[in-house]
């Protein structure tokens, strides 16, 4: 089967490390199901494998690709009672877990210390003409729901659905501030925002990004810079912003503890530019801030993001699609930092 996969991992040029060819297909054991991907959406995750960043061991060749739609093509031997029918159209819920230790029988699946995504050995990554998925990662997908918008949600939509409505707990009325503008998580952030009644308020590093957060829905996008602490806590009536979501990491953890207000949270989902900015402990503590920590979210959170397409509510932000077979051009326009939301790779 065509796959698209890291070759080599690390060094100074992690897109050399990528290639596209023909990797063999798999046959699904008992509790998993092949299906064939028909659309599967790029993540900074991916760009991450290349470079040797990892929750995992790595050992190329690694097929990348977090997130995928399909149609399920075959089960492994056992009980497939309640699951989606053979040929039926599905989309991935992305967080695969052990099933068996301490946190997983108390459903704690953040806990589980051999949680995975797709593309973390052992198990493979969606860009691929096949993939195998256990058959608990399963969700059927309603017919008004496209493959290409639903491969869209398994890791940027829940993502930032986790940090909004999840680790942030916000409420209609609230305020929020966003740290990036163009990416997959932060446009996945802005327009779930809108659908639930924030204010969201957006940072990004470039013009034309910061209007594409104002065509989204932010009430106001800024540079990133110290003047935009102070902008936002005029804005919110000399108290600062109920929650921020960080994911850009050093070059704007600085303006993300002095934007939110005393008793709110910075949730943390990513560190693009860096994981080790000054802490600025007294700020944290004085402040009484919570820094809470969000990977991915949980498979209700996936449920309620396909309502969301299904009811015409939420359609997923696509800057650009590509053929299985071009995946070098679109890691390339995310590596330059020039994504307008998802990057899609149809199969
Ligand atoms: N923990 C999790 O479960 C999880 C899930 C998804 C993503 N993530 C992480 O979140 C981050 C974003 O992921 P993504 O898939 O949305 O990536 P992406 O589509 O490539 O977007 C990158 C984002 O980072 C911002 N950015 C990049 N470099 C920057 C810089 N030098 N200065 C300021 N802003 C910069 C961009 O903002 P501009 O608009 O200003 O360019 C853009 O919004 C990645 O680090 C990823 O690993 C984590
Ligand atoms: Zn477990």
């Amino acid at each position: 089967m065509l796959a698209v996969y890291a070759a080599k991992i690390g060094g100074d040029h992690p897109l050399a490390n990528l290639e596209v060819g023909e990797q063999p297909r798999p046959e699904p054991p008992p509790g998993w199901a092949l299906v064939r991907v028909q659309a599967t959406s790029l993540n900074h995750h991916d760009i991450w494998t290349l470079r040797g960043v990892s929750g995992a061991p790595l050992t190329p060749p690694v097929i990348l690709g977090c997130d995928a739609a399909g149609e399920v093509t075959a089960y492994g031997d056992g009980d497939t009672a309640g699951l989606p029918p053979v040929g039926s159209r599905v989309v991935l819920y992305p967080v695969v877990t052990c099933g068996r230790c301490a946190a997983c029988r108390r459903d704690q699946w953040e806990a589980c210390r051999s949680g995975r995504v797709f593309s973390e050995p052992p198990l493979a990554g969606t860009f691929a003409e096949y993939v195998l998925v256990p058959a608990g990662n399963l969700l059927a997908l309603p017919e008004a729901v496209g493959l290409v918008e639903a491969s869209c949600l398994p890791t940027a939509y829940l993502t930032a659905y986790h940090m909004l409505f999840g680790r942030a707990g916000l409420r209609p009325g609230d305020t929020v501030l966003v740290q990036g503008a163009s990416g997959g998580v932060a446009t996945a952030a802005i327009l779930l925002g809108r659908i639930g009644g924030l204010t969201v308020y957006v940072t990004s590093r470039d013009e034309a990004k910061r209007q594409l957060a104002l065509d989204l829905g932010a009430e106001a996008a800024f540079p990133q810079d110290r003047e935009t602490a102070r902008a936002l806590i005029g804005l919110t009536g000399g108290v600062g912003v109920d929650a921020v979501l960080e994911t850009v990491g050093e070059a704007t953890w600085d303006l993300s503890l002095r934007a939110v207000r005393g008793g709110g949270t910075v949730v943390v989902s990513g560190a693009t530019t860096g994981d080790n900015p000054p802490a600025q402990l007294r700020r944290v503590f004085f402040r009484r801030l919570t820094i809470a920590g969000s990977t991915m979210g949980t498979r209700g959170e996936l449920a309620s993001l396909v309502a969301l397409c299904e009811t015409g509510a939420l359609r997923p932000l696509v800057g650009a699609r590509f053929p299985l077979r071009e995946a070098p051009a679109a890691f390339a326009q995310m590596a330059r930092g020039e994504t307008r939301g998802k990057l899609v790779l149809e199969v």
